[in-house]
């Protein structure tokens, strides 16, 4: 009975200590410098909604990537998208078109990670066919 009682009291000590990590809670999101040149209104709609979370300076930084672990997730995430591409600093060299295809064809992207937690992101073969048709015509 003890035991679990101090068990307890350490997780939440450790839960409270791991706030104090200062990674993960820089959530500034760059000035917008270009993007692709959207073929229509609902194709950068489309992307932004699977996409734009971590590959653009548009993050949504929602109340749970204020609380680690889930903080330092979120932001290595970020970090990394945005490092690989940024539809909010977009250069025609960034990303082939083959490339970001690939990874909806495959399920790669959007990952599993944000799906689950955005079940609505999930795309099912028509969406994924509706997506790379918005990015095909835009890049
Ligand atoms: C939850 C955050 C998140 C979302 C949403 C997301 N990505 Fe990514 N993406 C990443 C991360 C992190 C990486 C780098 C690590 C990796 O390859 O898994 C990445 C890498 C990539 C790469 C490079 C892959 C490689 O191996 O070089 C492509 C292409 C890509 N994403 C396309 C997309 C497309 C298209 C969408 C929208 C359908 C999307 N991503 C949505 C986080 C995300």
């Amino acid at each position: 009975m003890k035991k679990k009682f101090y068990a307890l009291i350490g997780a939440v000590i450790l839960f409270g200590l791991i706030q104090l990590v200062p990674f993960g809670h820089d959530h500034t999101n760059p000035p917008i410098i270009s993007e692709p040149k959207w073929s229509s209104p609902q194709a950068r709609a489309l992307v932004k909604k699977h996409c734009f979370q971590c590959h653009s300076n548009e993050t949504e930084w929602t109340w749970y990537s204020n609380i680690a672990p889930a903080s330092w997730l979120i932001a290595m995430d970020v970090i990394e998208a945005r490092e690989h591409f940024n539809f909010s600093d977009w250069k025609t060299s960034n990303e082939d078109l083959d490339e970001l295809k690939e990874e909806i064809e495959t399920d790669e992207m959007p990952p599993i990670q944000y799906w689950i937690f955005h079940p609505d992101s999930k795309l099912n073969e028509q969406q994924k066919q509706e997506l790379i048709q918005a990015l095909e015509s835009s890049i």
